[in-house]
């Protein structure tokens, strides 16, 4: 084959490229990225015009990256890319607790706080006491796991989105289970909110007719030691975007009971168990590709 570019025999010209010193998984990735990606373009016999509408979309996806946004991460959560590492990542059993979409709105360092105190600081919202049990594969309990979670407000906001308007911390906490593997807090019934969209990926959704709603969840990041790290949410049911969250998070078992309680002070209990893997030793068996 001649090394000369042409059309038909575009990816393997480019691909031909690598040379033998080459990382093997880069090179694994990369060659299979570039045959997609020209098969891509051939498919949709892309136009010059088109293409330069890419690269100035990937540009302002770059501008408006910062320490606080990440509209990359934004881009393959929209495309379903996100959820779908994730699902190859974490094949658990089909009794071990499901994991999802991480979100940008984490934040390290939360305060732990004792079992059953309230995450919600500013007023506002619907009460909602969430407890359950951490349990391993046999249903035994695990003491000492920490429930790391976070939720936006009765406004749709996370505290990191308003830091003038909200106390710090408000809706977040850590909680750790006793001997029991039990957790309890006070929070309140997420509501459903936009994803920020007031960058390019907002503007993408709207020009392809989606919206960019997520339905109410609590975050979950559930940690113990010997146990795969569990990212999670729980879901409300009933909510009316469960079938279309714009990140595709929703998975069947995540959604969790909200009561109605009789109780004044708190209207509604979701009580929801979570079931660790142990932790995978398969770990760190796949090479980490090395940038050139
Ligand atoms: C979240 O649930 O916090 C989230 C997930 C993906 C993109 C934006 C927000
Ligand atoms: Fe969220």
């Amino acid at each position: 084959m001649s090394s000369y570019f042409t059309e038909d025999a575009s990816a393997e010209v480019v691909n031909a490229r690598i040379g033998p010193r080459a990382d093997r998984r880069l090179a694994e990735i990369t060659t299979s990225l570039v045959e997609h990606l020209h098969a891509f373009v051939k498919d949709v016999q892309l136009t010059q015009a088109e293409w330069e509408v890419a690269i100035d979309f990937l540009t302002r996806a770059g501008q408006i990256c910062s320490a606080e946004r990440q509209e990359f991460i934004l881009l393959s959560d929209v495309l379903g890319v996100s959820m779908l590492v994730d699902a190859i990542s974490h094949r658990r059993p089909p009794s071990a607790t499901p994991s999802t979409v991480f979100g940008p709105f984490h934040v390290e360092g939360a305060p732990v706080r004792p079992l059953g105190a309230d995450i919600c600081l500013d007023g506002k919202g619907e009460p909602c006491l969430f407890e359950g049990t951490v349990r391993d594969l046999d249903g035994r309990p695990v003491e000492g796991a920490c429930i790391d979670v976070w939720s936006d407000n009765a406004d749709g906001f996370y505290d990191v989105q308003q830091p003038d308007v909200q106390p710090r911390w408000n809706n977040r906490g850590r909680f750790l289970t006793g001997a029991d593997g039990r957790y309890r807090f006070r929070g309140i019934k997420p509501t459903p909110y936009p994803i920020p969209d007031d960058g390019p990926v907002g503007r993408m959704l709207g020009h392809l007719g989606r919206h960019p709603y997520r339905p109410a969840h609590m975050h979950f990041l559930v940690t113990a030691p010997g146990y795969e790290k569990l990212v999670t949410h729980t879901f409300v049911g009933e909510d009316a975007y469960l079938g279309s969250d714009a990140v595709f998070g929703v998975k069947e078992s995540l959604i969790a009971p909200f009561e109605r309680l009789e109780d004044a002070d708190t209207l509604w209990r979701s009580p929801y168990d979570f079931v660790l893997a142990p932790a995978d030793t398969r770990d760190g068996a796949l090479p980490r590709p090395t940038t050139p």
